[in-house]
């Protein structure tokens, strides 16, 4: 069978970026994108997508109408498909057996049984949403008990590893791609088709095929990993606080040694994002249910960690601001949970700027691509907040950071955007409330220079001198409960 059709459930994050990169560099097979949402096709057929990745309006632009076709249509994109994508959404289980900790696989089963019902001739089924270890076994089940006559299928697990806000690249240029499958005849003949897919432009020798089992851990395992790089260096960011050090000469030297590297040794407010926390609450669920305590407990404490950095960030905010932000005004700069991306899932600024709001703060937000309502719905859901109308008042929404910052008592950084290195922060001291701070967390911007100009700075992982502080502060230096 050659693939002329590819149907991909699930226009998300991870469908439609990945699915418009098939189409782009694979011009002989006709790549359909279904949803259930509406709303998310119409903005995918539109002028403005619905997620921001650099890179991705050009791909759409190039593809759209010729071999990439987004529809509501999912019967027939299953239909007429030969391969079919399952990238739905796996979040973790808000009910039940397993509720805060196990991947809630309602969406993927949906997939199953839709493919089941609608499916003629032979197809294959990739799972490319993460999913718990053996879920490609339940999907093939539920397969095999509603297949007709004249139908069959073969299950892969393709685990996607793209990072949001570098999707394409890493889509493009990928490190590696882990093709699971059964090990049969027919097995095999499905992970070459997959493969042949992937030729079209990745190297023969970045595609790693391997068994389904193992695939599905590789991907549980590979962000459990970087989310323990993260807690690892903020960990280190919390002693260098109390000691003196500087945790940025702490990483690079740590980062030299060839066998640790130096990549992902940036410490920081704590990471966010849909997947890190969610896979690594699977992964201990996974190993409680198999009777492994010591490996569920020493995962459990990577997002132990992550949330300790959040909460202690919040708390030197308001440590430094004389113990009080009730009534202050907070000018927020970012809060996606990371550059280049429009995603708040899990991002740290949803967890800082709630405590803040708790504390009674005003909050003037800036982010230059989430949109107002994001910002509204994180902070009032009820997750974030028991008080919506409080918290309602409290925050104003700003698409002008220097408008953001007036009759501001700080300045708190909690996303790495490239554009708040380059403000005019003298222009901003002139406007705010004095003493003016800066809190960044996420060590992007000049401390020395901002010291200079005269605002108080504080970071994560590094303690500026009592006399620097008090020079920035005009005489008042505030009790700092974080210092020894
Ligand atoms: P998403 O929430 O952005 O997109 C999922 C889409 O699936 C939604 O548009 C939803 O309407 C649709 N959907 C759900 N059930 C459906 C059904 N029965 N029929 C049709 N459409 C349905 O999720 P995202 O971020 O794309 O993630 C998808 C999977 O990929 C998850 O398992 C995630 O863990 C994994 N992943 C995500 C990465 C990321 O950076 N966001 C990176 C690597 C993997």
């Amino acid at each position: 069978m050659v693939i002329k059709n590819i149907c991909c459930i699930g226009a998300g994050y991870v469908g439609g970026p990945t699915c418009s990169v098939i189409a782009w560099k694979c011009p002989d097979i006709r790549v359909h994108v279904v949803d259930k949402s509406e709303l998310r096709i119409k903005q995918w057929n539109s002028g403005k997508l619905p997620i921001y990745e650099p890179g991705l309006d050009d791909v759409v632009k190039e593809c759209r109408g010729r071999n990439l076709f987004f529809s509501n249509d999912i019967d027939v994109a299953v239909k007429e498909a030969d391969l079919i994508f399952i990238s739905v959404n796996t979040p973790t289980k808000t009910y039940g057996i397993g509720k805060g900790r196990a991947a809630d696989l309602k969406h993927i089963e949906l997939c199953a049984r839709k493919i089941a019902e609608v499916s003629e001739g032979h197809k294959i089924v990739v799972e490319k949403s993460t999913v718990p270890v053996r879920a490609a076994e339940s999907i093939a089940h539920i397969l095999s008990a509603n297949t007709k006559p004249g139908v069959s299928f073969q299950v892969l697990s393709n685990p996607e590893f793209l990072a949001e806000g570098t999707a394409i690249e890493n889509l493009v240029y990928p490190d590696r791609v882990l093709i699971g499958g059964e090990e049969s005849a027919e097995g095999e003949a499905a992970i070459a088709q997959l493969t042949w897919i992937y030729n079209h432009w990745v190297p023969t020798e970045k595609i790693i095929t391997l068994s389904t089992w193992s695939s599905e851990l590789s991907k549980l395992a590979s962000n459990a990993f970087l989310a323990q790089r993260v807690s690892s260096i903020n960990a280190i960011s919390a002693l260098c606080e109390a000691t003196g050090a500087d945790v940025s000469q702490v990483a690079a030297a740590v980062g030299r040694d060839s066998r640790i590297g130096s990549k992902f040794l940036q410490a920081s407010v704590g990471f966010g994002g849909s997947c890190f926390q969610k896979d690594l609450l699977n992964l201990v669920y996974i190993a409680e249910c198999l009777n492994l305590p010591e490996v569920a407990m020493y995962w459990q404490q990577v997002t132990d960690m992550n949330e300790y950095q959040r909460t202690r960030f919040a708390k030197r905010i308001v440590g430094c601001l004389f113990n009080t932000v009730t009534d202050k005004t907070l000018a927020v700069f970012g809060f996606a949970f990371k550059k280049n991306t429009g995603d708040t899932r899990e991002s740290p600024a949803i967890f800082v700027c709630s405590h803040l709001l708790e504390e009674g703060a005003r909050l003037n937000i800036y982010d230059p691509k989430v949109e107002a309502k994001q910002i509204e719905d994180d902070l009032t859901n009820a997750r974030a907040t028991s008080e919506p109308e409080r918290v309602q008042k409290l925050i104003n929404i700003y698409d002008d950071p220097y408008e953001a910052v007036r009759n501001a008592h700080a300045i708190v950084v909690l996303t790495e955007w490239d554009e708040f290195k380059t403000y005019d922060y003298k222009k901003m001291l002139t406007v705010m409330k004095k003493p003016a701070f800066i809190f960044d967390g996420r060590k992007i911007l000049d401390h020395e220079a901002l010291i200079s100009l005269g605002f108080h700075t504080e970071t994560i992982g590094k303690r500026f001198s009592r006399d620097t502080l008090l020079r920035s502060s005009g005489g008042h230096c505030p009790s700092f409960s974080w210092m020894p």
